[in-house]
């Protein structure tokens, strides 16, 4: 497995692009397997996970390719399979999230129990009640979800929490379901958002975008669309904490900075220098790093796919921090090796205290998910001497060329390959 070699210590300068938001693109692929003709997603980020959709994808008869560097092609019709094996189910849960679209475009489908998860014990028993209110029967048997439904019929849908891929899942059935649908306490999350801007573009009835209850009314047909990607928030999130925490002056482009307002207050908080343009965000690091207290909650709330990166920067700030992990009961992998780094980090449950040191040091290091092993990173672009990343494996299932982009910005990193 590669690994990223990191001398510590440069500022990072410059400016960068944001890639297409990875999360976006797994719902809207999901999506193709509703319409018929060409779905062509544009400004897609060439990364790991959004090659196993497209093996899944594959594996359903749904042809997906990439026809230029950032752009997907997939050629959406009747899927010829309707099993999602459970050897590319168990390498991404939001494989998950062709179950719904299946079901709804072919009466059934056998896809593959996620299982474990390094950041929680992630269920799906939403994504099943919300597809059961629709009049789908659900069986598991031996790992696999099997689900029939004649006709999905509209249904009112009150989940019991905001789950993204699960209102996604649920909402995309919802589309070709006859009659009216009503999700309520559905995730707001931008993804959610992009989503629904797509399935209508493919001629889906969907009110209620922005808010957490949906109404849908159900169509008998999609057809294919075009759709540029939204720039990934979380990417964006990376970037800009990779110049807070080196100390750094940089600007990330390609983003709706309002998708990222509660990281950004949270950056501000902290000291660092904001100008917020309409779609950009410059970040100045004017002399001081200062603590806070960060709570991960749904959007509009500090997104947890944000919270192991902030916190290395807070293991430098001149002030202690609180960090509490609503979201994921097991997100708090990177501590361990940020204490290797020599970051002063006490657990208890869910919150993290965190007590700023001077210096942290370089070291080798792992984790076990994306977002932590990103968090490694940025740790190593600050530390005193080198710190070797292990596992890059878990980065590249959804940062698009970080080292580049890193690299560009003037941070020492180079990919060792294995
Ligand atoms: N949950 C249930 N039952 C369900 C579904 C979810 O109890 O049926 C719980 C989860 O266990 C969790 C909470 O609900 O405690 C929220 O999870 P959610 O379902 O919203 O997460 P997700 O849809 O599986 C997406 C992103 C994650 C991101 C979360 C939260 C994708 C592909 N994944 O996951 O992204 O952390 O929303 O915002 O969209 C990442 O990119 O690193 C990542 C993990």
């Amino acid at each position: 497995m590669d690994r990223f070699e990191i001398r510590g210590g440069r500022p990072l300068q410059g400016s960068v692009r944001a890639s297409g938001s990875k999360n976006s693109v797994l719902a809207l692929m999901a999506s193709s397997i509703l319409c018929d003709g060409d779905v062509v997603l544009g400004n897609v980020p060439r990364v790991r996970d959004l090659s196993t959709m497209i093996e899944i994808l594959g594996a359903l008869g749904v042809p997906a390719y990439w026809e230029r560097e950032n752009t997907l092609r997939i050629e959406a019709g009747e899927p010829r399979k309707v099993e999602a094996p459970y050897d590319l189910v168990r390498t991404m849960r939001a494989s998950f999230m062709v179950l719904g679209p299946l079901l709804a475009r072919c009466g059934r489908a056998r896809v593959s129990l996620p299982g474990g998860c390094a950041i929680g014990a992630r269920p799906v028993d939403q994504h099943l009640k919300g597809l059961e209110a629709l009049g789908a029967k659900v069986d598991l048997t031996r790992g696999y979800v099997e689900a029939r439904a004649e006709r999905l019929r509209g249904a009112r849908i009150p989940f019991d929490l905001p789950t993204v891929n699960g209102t996604q899942n649920v909402l995309m059935a919802a589309c070709l379901a006859e009659g009216e649908s009503r999700i309520e306490n559905a995730a707001i999350e931008p993804e959610v958002g992009e989503l629904i801007r797509v399935l209508t573009a493919m001629g889906a009835q969907i009110e209620g975008a922005g808010t957490d209850c949906l109404e849908v009314v159900g169509v008998s047909r999609l057809s294919g669309v075009e759709h540029q990607v939204a720039g990934d928030r979380i990417e964006a999130g990376t970037l800009l904490v990779a110049g807070a925490i080196t100390r750094g002056e940089i600007e990330v482009t390609g983003i709706e900075p309002a998708q990222l307002r509660a990281v950004l207050d949270k950056l501000e908080g902290a000291g660092l220098d904001l100008e917020i343009g309409p779609d950009r965000v410059r970040l100045r690091y004017v002399g001081r790093i200062g603590g806070t207290r960060i709570k991960t909650a749904p959007f509009p709330g500090f997104p947890t796919d944000m919270q192991a990166q902030i916190m290395a920067l807070l293991t430098l700030a001149d002030e202690p921090s609180f960090v509490t992990e609503t979201i994921f009961e097991n997100r708090f992998m990177h501590v361990l090796e940020l204490q290797r780094m020599g970051a002063d980090i006490a657990l208890d449950g869910r919150c993290a205290v965190i007590r700023g040191v001077r210096e942290l040091q370089g070291a080798p290091v792992m984790a076990t998910d994306l977002r932590a092993s990103a968090c490694l990173v940025l740790a190593g672009l600050a530390a005193r001497g080198e710190t070797n990343v292990l596992r890059v494996y878990h980065i590249d299932r959804g940062y698009d060329r970080i080292e580049e982009k890193l690299r560009e910005l003037g941070g020492r990193i180079r990919r060792i390959r294995a």
